[in-house]
């Protein structure tokens, strides 16, 4: 595990986004699964900008979100889809082909269509305030596979900042990248930027392995690099 300590979120983004463009420039990483959340927002414009300063072709760049929420009507799916939230932050800033852009859903074997694919090469995440990792919440086993969960209360808490909305407007059951998939990833970015990351981090990385604790899996992935700003930073005083 490594550990990347950085001054601020503009910083943190910044250089995560240098160091995904270069591993998609080396051709060598054209899977990628992605998160959403407030923290990769400015990682998003910064890495678009890069693509188009270079005018770095996505033809052979495919991407496969982590995460989407299952909708009870179309005006929620309108304002709360993670699919939007990507078009907004990303995909409406590049060219990438449609055809390229994943989302998991109750029709396909999402975990099936990745590994035929040569599985993910590079997986972006962020962490929730109880510790989960994609929609993975606390008491998800290590093997899980793609799957319909229900969310906890913090998990919809935490979404309802992003929205901008009120709890009870947020959907209370998701469809979640399994563990078994995420973990598979070849290397993982982790990204947590602000003062209430620096608790769940600390659990995730200095307490044992545990089920209740998802993100804390993290440890025993090879590959794994953490990309943190001073105010989560839980190791340093
Ligand atoms: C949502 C996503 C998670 C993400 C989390 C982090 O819950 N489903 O995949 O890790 O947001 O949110 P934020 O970046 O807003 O703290």
């Amino acid at each position: 595990m490594i550990i990347h300590n950085y001054h601020d979120e503009e910083e943190m983004s910044r250089e995560v986004a240098s160091k995904v463009f270069i591993a998609l420039k080396s051709g060598l990483i054209k899977n990628l699964a992605l998160p959403t959340g407030r923290t990769p927002i400015l990682f998003y414009n910064y890495l678009a900008d890069l693509i188009n300063e270079n005018q770095f072709k996505l033809d052979e760049i495919y991407t496969y979100n982590l995460d989407e929420f299952i909708f009870s009507n179309e005006k929620q799916k309108e304002v709360l889809s993670y699919k939007n939230y990507m078009d907004e932050h990303f995909f409406s800033k590049v060219k990438f082909p449609l055809k390229n852009i994943h989302f998991p859903s109750k029709e396909q074997d999402y975990d099936q269509l990745i590994s035929s694919r040569g599985g993910i090469d590079l997986a972006l995440i962020g962490i929730g305030n109880n510790g989960h990792i994609a929609f993975n919440e606390p008491g998800s086993e290590v093997d899980s596979p793609t799957r319909l969960v229900n969310l906890k209360i913090e998990s919809r808490e935490q979404n309802a900042i992003l929205f901008n909305q009120s709890v009870q407007n947020i959907p209370d059951q998701a469809i979640t990248m399994g563990l078994k998939t995420l973990l598979s990833s070849k290397i993982i970015f982790l990204l947590a930027t602000g003062p209430s990351k620096k608790e769940i981090l600390k659990k995730s990385f200095t307490e044992n392995i545990c089920r209740n604790i998802p993100a804390s899996y993290l440890q025993s992935h090879p590959a794994l690099e953490i990309f943190i700003d001073k105010a989560a930073n839980w190791i340093t005083k």
